[in-house]
């Protein structure tokens, strides 16, 4: 069976119709390289209820394995992403988010500003990525493969 995975990008502007989302794209061509399948794929405004609540319904609802946020994840005061990620999770998954950023700062130090957090509601893992194209590239190369065994294992 195929991991069925949730992509949410988090952007108040692409929400709006005023940003194509490149981020998102790039997530849904590396998930089905890697022989996954996307599920779900919206664009969400930086709003912590209407994340959380998005979120919530996929896990509960079985939608998808694994849910991957782009976006929203840094010091803006309308980024989000990471409390709306935790008002939701029932166990964080610290390791995740660690590893991003850690591999990370070998492509830029400014890796360290994401609050990126990671965690599973009932049988779905939950990661949120930073917002840009390669960020996301650089992030999901580092995690993807340990990623997939723990959906394996959760589901
Ligand atoms: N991680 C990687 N691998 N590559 C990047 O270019 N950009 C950083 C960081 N993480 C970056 C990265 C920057 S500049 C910021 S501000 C934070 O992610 C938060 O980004 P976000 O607010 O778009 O989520």
């Amino acid at each position: 069976m195929k991991i069925r995975v949730a992509v949410i990008t988090a952007s108040t502007t692409g929400y709006a119709g005023k940003r194509e989302d490149i981020s998102g794209a790039k997530i849904c061509e590396i998930v089905e390289e890697a022989g996954m399948e996307v599920t779900f794929k919206k664009i969400l405004p930086d709003d912590r209820e209407t994340l959380a609540k998005v979120m919530a319904v996929i896990a509960d609802s079985q939608m998808a394995d694994l849910i991957l946020t782009t976006g929203g994840t840094g010091f803006s005061k309308t980024d989000c992403t990471p409390e709306a990620t935790t008002d939701i999770c029932e166990r964080l998954v610290p390791g995740i988010p660690e590893a991003m950023r850690a591999a990370s700062m070998k492509y830029t130090k400014r890796a360290m500003l994401s609050r990126a957090v990671a965690g599973i509601r009932k049988e779905t893992l939950i990661i949120n990525l930073p917002g840009s194209p390669k960020a996301v590239e650089e992030s999901l190369e580092e995690i993807l493969e340990e990623v997939i065994h723990g959906v394996e294992i959760l589901t």
